[in-house]
């Protein structure tokens, strides 16, 4: 069924456990990891960024209306949040088009920009009952940009600053720049511990991990027992379709028919969805 991205987080949260989201682009993406959350047995997030709106010809609600409908027939509880908003426009549509959930993205900004930009997102996402994500801090490696000095002053997420972060724009939930970088395809970050530590201690909304796919499973298990509520993965599902189908055509020369790709593919992206939420819950399926 289709449940609010706040009711999987404050579960998780009490279970001092992570709720996995994974960054849909296409159906076989929403297709894909509900099949692998259902194998797992766990919820899940199927969040949409702004770059995948942009994919889409700019439009939102062909894909979220496949999510929303996919969603309501999961066996397992589906929340959508809508990830990495820029545009005001995008923000707006959340709510109509099913999402319980979003990400406002002025981490480029300098703080008081930021904090003013979240503030005034806060302030309307809550006038619509969703539950709002902002980043302090930055993460990094969006829209192919170079990868980020994680130690430049600023890069990381300073714990007093977060808390007047937090504080003052009145989000639900904080991504933390610990370490991670977006976009990497080798499972190669490591992640400030003592820092996470330090921001779970200081902040009392869940934080929220991006960039999950260059992490080892080692460092996202201890993640989420330092305080680590929601795990983002995008790159990871991207891997597991595009290496799949890659070597499905080069078996395969002669193949025509979309749907033999595709469903490899999709089978992929299924398995590392199923087995990277045994790693957050620790079962010791990696
Ligand atoms: O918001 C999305 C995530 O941070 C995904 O990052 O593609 O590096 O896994 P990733
Ligand atoms: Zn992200």
């Amino acid at each position: 069924p289709l449940v609010t991205t706040g009711e999987l987080i404050t579960r998780a949260a009490t279970a001092r456990s992570a709720v996995a989201a994974f960054n849909i682009i296409t159906l076989e993406h929403v297709e894909a990891v509900i099949a692998g959350a259902e194998s797992a047995t766990a919820p899940v997030v199927l969040q949409v960024s702004e770059n995948a709106v942009k994919f889409r010809y700019g439009r939102l609600l062909p894909l979220a209306r496949a999510a929303v409908a996919a969603a309501e027939r999961a066996a397992v509880p589906v929340a959508l949040h809508l990830d990495h908003v820029q545009s005001d426009d995008l923000l707006r549509q959340a709510h109509d088009a099913g999402f319980s959930s979003v990400m406002y993205d002025a981490a480029r900004l300098p703080y008081a920009e930021n904090l003013a930009a979240t503030r005034t997102a806060a302030d309307w996402a809550h006038s619509q009952g969703l539950w709002i994500e902002a980043e302090l801090g930055e993460v990094g490696g969006k829209n192919g940009e170079p990868p980020l000095d994680a130690h430049a002053p600023g890069a990381r997420t300073d714990p007093a600053e977060a808390r007047a972060f937090v504080a003052d724009s009145g989000v639900d939930a904080l991504a933390v720049a610990i370490g991670s970088t977006h976009a990497m395809t080798t499972r190669t970050a490591t992640l400030d511990h003592d820092l996470l530590k330090r921001l779970s201690a200081t902040l009392d909304v869940p934080l929220v991990l991006h960039g999950s796919s260059g992490v080892p499973d080692d460092e996202l298990t201890a993640a989420v027992a330092g305080g680590i509520t929601k795990v983002n993965v995008g790159t990871a599902l991207n891997q597991a379709m595009t290496g799949a189908i890659r070597a499905f055509l080069a078996e395969h020369p002669e193949a025509v028919d979309s749907r033999k790709y595709l469903s490899v593919g999709r089978e992929a992206m299924a398995e590392a969805v199923a087995r990277i939420i045994g790693v957050l819950a620790g079962d010791g399926r990696s």
